[in-house]
């Protein structure tokens, strides 16, 4: 593109409310032009432009790349010009794997662990999963969606513009129904700043009232709550708690199966507490994600690299529950397995919604490099959700979800741990979060 000739002041007559104009990015990570999902090498390459700048027009990216390649068509459209000097400017992350809508916390749980009981002991006591769902079944929709409107702001001002969500707290049809009821209102809700992804998590634990009554229970699951959701337009994907102490290979297969049935893409916990075989299940039934893979054997990660389900590994789960063990990261990714990170956020195991100290902790406890980690978190995760046609990198025509981070070396974002670098969030060509006037920025 030739330099535009026009002067490069920034425009300041009354912008048009339509376009932005990110300009002057010390580094720009468009993560385009390779095959998706990354794999192997290509994991780590985020395309990209020093200098950057993204021009997004009527919620779309209309163009990616170097400010003065960009600028003259930005001063045609009157857009709004953001200065992003000294900044890093790269796609908004995706989640995709949290249980945003829960009842309460688990801090007690927290403490019992920190006191030396296990996360399984205190399921087994009544405690875990259960205690949410008995919190989830007393608590108002409204109350819920409250709650949840609160952490997706948390979740927007951390850098995250696409979140997929999970039922599993309502263990039992009703209150199941309940959770997907309030996913759908939030997805619409005018002040959600994230996009939703619903998910069907219908085999979590075991109700109490079903003690004994597991196929019961799965009946219940496959004749009654699958085919309502899947009517309905209430999930994408259906989800189980593939695991010792949670539910079998078989079962999860039962579960699975009939949601697939029924256009419901499977995705699977497996392989968190113990090695089950949830990995092979996955695969068998075509799941677009398999979570966790904490405890993987050889023949595992080589299946994995063959196949097209991405690996999701949740490090803060890890982190927040003290288990030393990490996912086989490093293992995974140059067998050529395609992997992403979400933050998995629960009142369980990992209550963080933010991505960042995702990436901190997966290059800390896993060895990702920054880079890996980026890709992982973003096109890699949007993928897994069937979603990467249009999120996960900045290229033209794909949504404007776009973050601003306040650090002029995208390493640093991992680096400076446990911070938050985001200093704006838009999604879909809307400013969702903003702090630019008053962020330090952070050059050094
Ligand atoms: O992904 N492992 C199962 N589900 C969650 C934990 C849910 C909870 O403890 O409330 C997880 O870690
Ligand atoms: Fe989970």
């Amino acid at each position: 593109m030739s330099p535009p000739k026009s002067s490069s002041r920034p425009n300041t007559s009354s912008p048009n409310p339509a376009a932005l104009f990110f300009r002057d990015a010390e580094q720009l990570l468009t993560l385009g032009g390779r095959t998706v999902p990354r794999r192997g090498r290509d994991l780590g390459e985020l395309g990209i432009a020093r200098g950057g700048a993204l021009l997004a027009v009527d919620g779309k990216i209309a163009g990616a790349g170097r400010t003065r390649e960009l600028e003259s068509t930005a001063r045609r459209l009157k857009a709004r010009n953001i200065d992003c000097r000294g900044r890093v400017v790269m796609p908004g992350f995706v989640d995709s794997h949290t249980h945003l809508v829960f009842a309460g916390s688990r801090v007690d749980d927290y403490v019992k662990r920190l006191e030396g009981a296990t996360y399984e002991e205190i399921a087994s006591a009544g405690g875990g999963i259960r205690l949410t769902a008995r919190l989830v079944a007393e608590a108002s929709p409204r109350a819920l969606l409250r709650q949840a409107l609160g952490f997706l702001d948390e979740f927007a001002a951390c850098g995250t513009t696409t979140a997929e969500v999970k039922t599993g707290y309502g263990l039992d049809v009703e209150t199941e129904i309940k959770m997907l009821r309030v996913i759908h209102q939030l997805s619409a809700h005018p002040d959600a700043k994230v996009e939703l992804v619903p998910t069907l998590l219908a085999a979590h634990a075991l109700p109490a009232a079903f003690e004994g009554r597991r196929k019961d229970y799965l009946d219940a699951v496959i004749n009654r709550l699958i085919p309502f959701a899947a009517a309905r337009k209430l999930a994408r994907f259906i989800d189980c708690f593939c695991d010792r102490g949670a539910f079998s290979v078989a079962e999860c297969q039962r579960v699975l199966s009939a949601g697939a049935a029924l256009g419901l893409v499977p995705r699977l916990h497996a392989e968190q507490l113990a090695r089950t075989g949830g990995t092979r299940l996955a695969l068998q039934v075509g799941a677009a994600s398999a979570d966790h893979l904490d405890h993987l054997t050889a023949a595992d990660i080589r299946a994995l690299a063959r196949s097209e389900t991405v690996a999701t590994l949740l490090p803060g789960s890890n982190f927040h529950l003290g288990i030393r063990r990490y996912a086989p990261a490093r293992r995974l990714i140059d067998a050529g397995a395609a992997v992403a990170l979400a933050t998995d956020f629960n009142p369980g195991t990992s209550p963080t919604v933010n991505m960042q100290f995702i990436l901190s902790l997966a290059c800390a406890a896993m060895h990702l490099t920054p880079a890996e980690a980026i890709c992982a978190a973003t096109l890699n995760a949007a993928h897994s959700l069937r979603m990467s046609e249009r999120i996960g990198s900045l290229e033209r025509g794909k949504q404007a979800d776009v973050i601003v981070m306040d650090v002029d070396d995208y390493r640093k974002i991992p680096y400076y741990f446990a911070s938050n670098h985001c200093v704006m969030t838009v999604k879909g060509g809307r400013i969702v979060h903003s702090r630019l006037d008053d962020a330090r920025r952070r050059r050094v």
